[in-house]
């Protein structure tokens, strides 16, 4: 999806890849993993669904939102499993990319792996790592034990969009959110009838060489992960979410801070169709 992007990790036998970015500011580094409508043919739902994630996707009878609720489950855990695998202390005991086995045990041993922990979702919608070998060790445990399940080493944010889910894993305590959108001039229109922006955010919209649907998305995109890495999504003041500052870092790849959040950075990624932003704070 981001060309320049290294892959370091491709769990056989998806076709779907986790890289690793290091941020600056962040302790470690994060891990992101995508999955598409085509890695479900490689790995059926319910081979790598928990029973109690099964019966979220069950809620949803059919279609598109089953199918997005499941590449977003399927992007986390690849995503949760690659931070784990590079960090052994962490918890990992199974290797992500299995052994070539004549009997085509690849899909049953990563659909095992990705099945042995569990993303459900908090009170206020956030996804939440439960079970499994994720948990901390005792020396890394941060915080206090709950109902005798030490806390999880790692947190995941992830977003979904038609046919398509992202994920973002990182070290527990720190605060990172991911969204993605497609590139649709509607929604950009929604965007733009809809959101009061900033000044700064207004006149960056008026220099920016991008398309305006395209900078558009950007900016909600941005203010869409700063939510979801405050953990209060959108159920907040939109204005708490505006950018002060957006840049041009790379190809494609712009950076920005936030207006009431100044311990915040944002990473924006540009794609051929879709546009995606990564929020983080250092604990
Ligand atoms: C969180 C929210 C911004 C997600 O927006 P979205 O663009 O529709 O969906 P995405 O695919 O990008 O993200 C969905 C994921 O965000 C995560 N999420 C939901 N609420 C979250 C929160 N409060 N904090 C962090 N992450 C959250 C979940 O993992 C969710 O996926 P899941 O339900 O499959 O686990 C939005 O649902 C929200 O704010 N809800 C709160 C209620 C509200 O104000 N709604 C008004 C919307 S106009």
């Amino acid at each position: 999806m981001f060309p320049d992007w290294q892959t370091l990790f491709a769990p056989r036998p998806l076709t779907g890849r986790a890289v690793r970015l290091q941020l600056a500011g962040l302790t470690s580094p994060v891990w992101f993993a995508s999955a598409n409508a085509a890695d479900l043919m490689e790995l059926p739902v319910d081979s790598f669904l928990t029973t109690a994630d099964s019966t979220r996707a069950g809620a949803f009878k059919f279609g598109q939102p089953r199918e997005n609720f499941t590449l977003g489950r399927l992007a986390g855990k690849l995503a949760l499993a690659a931070g784990a695998e590079a960090a052994p202390a962490l918890g990992a005991s199974n290797p992500l990319n299995p052994a070539l086995s004549p009997g085509g045990g690849e899909a049953e041993a990563l659909a095992q792996r990705l099945r042995s922990f569990e993303i459900g979702n908090g009170e206020r919608g956030e996804p939440v790592v439960r079970a499994g070998d994720l948990q901390s060790p005792p020396s890394l445990a941060m915080g206090a034990t709950d109902g005798g399940c030490k806390s999880p080493a790692l947190g995941v944010s992830l977003s979904h969009v038609n046919g398509l889910g992202v994920a973002v894993a990182f070290a527990a305590g720190e605060r990172v959110g991911l969204d993605l959108e497609l590139i649709d001039d509607r929604r950009a229109e929604t965007v733009r009838k809809g959101v009061p922006l900033s000044a700064e955010e207004e006149a960056w919209l008026k220099v920016t060489s991008l398309p305006e649907a395209t900078a558009l998305l950007l900016l909600w995109t941005a203010r869409e992960s700063l939510g979801k890495a405050l953990g209060c999504g959108l159920a907040c003041k939109w204005e708490s979410l505006a950018l002060r500052e957006i840049e041009l870092t790379g190809d494609g790849v712009f950076s920005g801070r936030f207006l009431h959040q100044p311990q915040f950075h944002c990473v924006c990624w540009i794609g051929a169709d879709a546009v995606m932003s990564l929020a983080f704070a250092p604990p």
